[in-house]
């Protein structure tokens, strides 16, 4: 070879490497598979794991345990699982009974009738559906909300019939006011004795404002008995009779639904009452949708019952959607974050007196909005699992509040 050639081969061998170098650093993705190839998320066998959430070892009673009680709804059935219990026992530390306490539960309408006459002022009380779940709290230091003495629903017509019958005449006033004293003595006299300290908060009466087909001030008419017997002072006498039948332990409530919504009619249906000096709080029951804004709904209402004078419970809480579009769960977990919040951020400038939140039921399938799964769990496989919605209520900083 010449020295030319020799010069020109080399002068190519230069050119070439640089060249090269040059186009597989510009490049380097795209040539990088041929050479070790890179696996894609659809074949990758494990996708990579969430990482764990800062909250994720917290339970709801200790998060919440210097600012207000956390409470759940529970029936029989969940009471007597034990797997379920030992979630409520980790998570929670009230609960309210979903139906068991009800007058449709405790009065006994067979012993009630044989009696009459003898029962006419003194109806017949059964306690059985309370007693496991009374001694259960007993037990497991849980606070329990008595729900409920006085509601237009879950009571049964006889109770105001003439002589206890399925279809007699309704009763006269002064003997429906006799039963109403008797039933809220009895039970109260009961649980304080047996189970002193347990109930924390009794709602005395429930949903008796309904400001649409409701009396001029608002007072529930429709299918209501004991407005059809005592008239719209029913509301005072069961209250009079919670005080007088009460131990001090507990504080009286009234409980009701939608109470954004008519906030100055409750206010105005309890002024005897509280002039009277009967009543503690206002139980606000909170049955929300996913659409609807936290802050309007509960932090608003509690700040303007605190401002007129009033202890505030959210009694009934549980967030659903009626759809299952995508993104539902995510929705609903900044939901509960949002209630949470905003509650904690009032009772801690104290512009909410408020000192529980009970959730309503423990997960979805036990829920009474069936296919709306409003909850905080779901049944998973052989388990209770957590859904978004227990990480919202747990405040975890992954879940960002919308700014608006
Ligand atoms: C009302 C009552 C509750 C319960 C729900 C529906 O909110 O206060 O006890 O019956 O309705 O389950």
């Amino acid at each position: 070879m010449s020295r030319k050639t020799r010069t020109i081969t080399a002068l190519c061998l230069i050119l070439c490497m640089l060249f090269t170098g040059c186009t597989k650093d510009k490049n380097k993705a795209t040539e990088q598979p041929t050479e070790t190839p890179t696996p894609t998320a659809e074949l990758s066998p494990t996708p990579t794991p969430e990482p764990e959430s800062e909250v994720e070892h917290m339970t709801l009673k200790d998060r919440y345990k210097d600012v207000f009680k956390v409470g759940v709804a529970l029936n029989n059935t969940t009471l007597k699982n034990k797997d379920y219990m030992d979630i409520v026992k980790e998570q929670f530390n009230s609960f309210t009974f979903e139906n068991e306490m009800k007058p449709d539960s405790l009065l006994n309408k067979t012993a009630t009738q044989k009696g009459y006459p003898d029962t006419n002022t003194e109806p017949v009380l059964q306690f059985i559906s309370i007693q496991n779940g009374l001694s259960i709290a007993q037990q497991n230091g849980f606070g329990v909300r008595g729900h409920t003495l006085c509601w237009y629903s879950q009571t049964p017509r006889w109770f105001f019939t003439v002589d206890y019958s399925d279809s007699g005449e309704l009763c006269d006033r002064e003997t429906m006011i006799a039963r109403l004293e008797s039933y809220i003595k009895q039970v109260m006299e009961f649980c304080q004795t047996e189970y002193p300290g347990v109930v924390y908060a009794w709602d005395v009466v429930n949903e008796a404002v309904d400001p649409g087909s409701g009396d001029a001030n608002g007072i529930r008419r429709e299918k209501n008995n004991w407005y059809a017997t005592i008239g719209p002072d029913f509301i005072d006498y069961a209250f009079a009779f919670a005080r007088k039948y009460s131990d001090g332990t507990a504080k009286l409530y009234y409980n009701d639904y939608n109470c954004y919504d008519k906030m100055s009619t409750i206010i105005k249906a309890l002024k005897s009452v509280q002039e009277a000096g009967n009543i503690d709080g206002i139980g606000m029951q909170c049955h929300f949708g996913t659409m609807d804004s936290m802050r309007d709904r509960a932090y608003k209402a509690a700040k303007y019952f605190t401002s007129n004078g009033y202890c505030v419970q959210i009694t009934e809480l549980d967030i659903g959607s009626k759809t299952r579009a995508e993104g539902i769960e995510k929705l609903q977990a900044i939901r509960y974050k949002e209630l949470f919040y905003y509650v904690e951020q009032g009772v801690k400038a104290g512009e909410i007196n408020l000192d529980s939140i009970t959730v309503w039921g423990l997960y979805d399938d036990a829920s009474w909005r069936t296919g709306e799964n409003p909850l905080l769990y779901k049944r998973a496989v052989g388990k209770l699992e957590k859904k978004p919605a227990w990480y919202g209520a747990m405040q975890d900083p992954a879940i960002e509040i919308p700014q608006n």
